[in-house]
């Protein structure tokens, strides 16, 4: 293989493999305000007026605080309080990104 081919083929890999780093979050994002902004607010808060409806914690609640990772997929597969089990709607994939996204807000 000539050095030119050696560096496109290097260059291609790179470019393919930024793309997919790039998706996996933003599909989270994505995800997360097509389906639960509405009941956790754009900044997980909980303003919004089904949230205040359903009586959805905000992220800075301790209680909230002290959910891990873990727990929190684990009440957005099986339901919490009023929220609606999501397993066989979405992924357990798209669960997880769309918690880890919504962990962002913690910081
Ligand atoms: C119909 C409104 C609604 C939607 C849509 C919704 N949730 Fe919830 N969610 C709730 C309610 C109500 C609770 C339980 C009350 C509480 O503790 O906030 C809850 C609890 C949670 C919890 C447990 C920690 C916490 O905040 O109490 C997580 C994590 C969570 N939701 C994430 C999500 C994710 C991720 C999505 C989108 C896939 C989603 N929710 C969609 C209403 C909703």
């Amino acid at each position: 293989m000539s050095k030119k081919i050696r560096f496109h083929v290097a260059l291609v890999a790179t470019i393919l493999l930024a793309g997919a780093v790039g998706f996996a979050q933003s599909s989270g994002e994505a995800l997360y305000k097509s389906k639960c902004q509405m009941c956790h607010g754009a900044k997980g808060l909980a303003e919004t007026p089904a949230a205040k409806a359903m009586k959805v914690k905000p992220i800075t609640d301790p209680e909230v605080k002290g959910f891990t990772e873990a727990k929190m997929v684990e009440a957005v597969r099986n339901g919490m309080g009023k929220m609606q089990p999501y397993k066989g709607k979405l992924t357990d994939v798209q669960i997880n990104s769309a918690v880890s996204y919504f962990r962002t807000f913690l910081k």
